[in-house]
């Protein structure tokens, strides 16, 4: 009756809840079993986005869609635990089974705990819907509880939630606790841990290497591949459309600095966040202006992956009259403002500037040699087609 009822449910139109909860009862759905229908199709909608055609038969608690890794990026994670010999895996904290699943399609054999009924029971259905039952086992459970001796590699993906939803910032306060996610690396070598991107480098399991991951320029998550599963200190890795670049380093390393170029790389939210600016800024010849600021200048543009490119077409007053009257005198309306390294709120300095002018442009508040600046910048799509002009 529920495979009907959602059958029935995915074929309405995606509008007016009420009418499709209307049309669900007409068609003889009790109430109770078309609003469960209704609210899985939803989100079977919303999930399109992370798992793209799976998304139609897999099962969803909302909770579980949102903390689910994106399946090209678990696809990924799974590749790499394979090709470092894996064979069999525990999920400690599987959530709906996104990272599950991928393992199994990698091949491995995974035995998946959640600690909530509802939540393993969703991830043992999608297991089933998928048809990877043969490699899968999950289990509603304590991750605390699981022998791990019959496992080669582990992964856990703590909560990052309060029982309410709100987001946790401090890894000390995840479920499962900290020291027993990161106490595993001890106990499994191949381990693999899914963090927020805002965890401390200081945070990482020793000797472990820090990925931060992006999606389209958005960093979704931080990983930390202990043991043997370390090859790079740190790494940036960023899914653009279907295409994945990588880019490793120490972490440690100080980007020369010199004075503003004619071009700026707005490094990728991993490159930041992985402490990877200056690897970055050797791969176009860059430099900072500010030890501090992740801008990279270049005398001339070359294509690259990790960071948005910028024609620097002037630099511009700092105080807001003297701003004003530069943007108006060229006809600014539509404005763009980027910004780091500067205190400024974005959309008051907007509603102070008042332009209404015909033209659009791009603004970075930034610093250049400790002091604040402002630059007017123009966007650059194809840097290696610049650089040929
Ligand atoms: C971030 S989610 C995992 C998401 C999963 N990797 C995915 O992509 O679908 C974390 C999960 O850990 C579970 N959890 C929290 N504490 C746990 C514990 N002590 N033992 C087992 N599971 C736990 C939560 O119920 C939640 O489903």
């Amino acid at each position: 009756m529920l495979e009907q009822a959602l059958k029935a449910a995915a074929a309405l139109p995606d509008g007016d809840p009420l009418a499709a909860a209307s049309a669900l009862r007409a068609a003889g759905f009790p109430p109770d079993l078309a609003a469960t229908a209704l609210t899985q199709v939803a989100l079977r909608r919303k999930a399109v986005a992370k798992f793209g055609a799976d998304a139609s038969v897999m099962h969803f608690t909302r909770a579980g869609l949102e903390q689910a890794t994106r399946g090209p990026v678990a696809a990924r994670r799974a590749a790499r635990l394979a090709a470092a010999g894996a064979t069999s895996v525990a999920d400690l904290g599987c959530g709906i089974g996104a990272d599950t699943i991928a393992f199994a399609r990698a091949g491995l054999r995974v035995h998946a705990v959640d600690a909530s009924e509802e939540t393993a029971a969703t991830a043992a259905a999608n297991v089933l819907a998928l048809g990877l039952s043969q490699l899968v086992r999950v289990e509603p459970r304590d991750a605390a509880s699981v022998p791990l001796d019959g496992v080669d590699a582990v992964f856990c993906d703590p909560a990052r939630r309060t029982s309410g939803g709100r987001r946790v910032f401090d890894p000390r306060a995840y479920s499962p606790p900290w020291d027993f996610v990161v106490g595993l690396a001890a106990r499994v070598p191949m381990t693999v841990l899914k963090l927020a991107p805002g965890i401390d480098h200081a945070m990482l399991p020793p000797g472990a290497e820090g990925e931060w991951v992006s999606v389209d320029g958005d960093v979704v998550e931080a990983a930390a591949w202990c043991g043997p599963l370390a090859a790079a200190p740190r790494r940036a890795t960023l899914f653009q459309g279907p295409d994945v670049v990588s880019l490793t380093g120490s972490g440690v390393l100080a980007a020369p600095v010199g004075p503003v170029g004619n071009f700026v790389y707005d490094p990728d939210g991993a490159v930041i966040r992985s402490h990877l600016v200056a690897e970055f800024a050797a791969t176009v010849d860059g430099t900072l202006a500010d030890p501090t600021i992740a801008y990279v200048y270049t005398s001339t543009p070359a294509p690259t992956p990790f960071g948005r490119c910028y024609e620097v077409l002037d630099q511009l007053p700092v105080a807001l009259k003297r701003l004003r009257t530069a943007l108006r005198s060229l006809d600014v309306g539509a404005l763009t403002i980027l910004k780091r390294g500067s205190a400024l709120d974005v959309e008051e300095l907007r509603r102070a500037l008042r332009l209404s002018g015909s033209r659009s442009a791009v603004i970075a508040l930034t610093r250049v040699a400790g002091a604040p600046a402002v630059l007017l910048l123009s966007r650059v799509a194809d840097p290696g087609g610049a650089a040929g002009r």
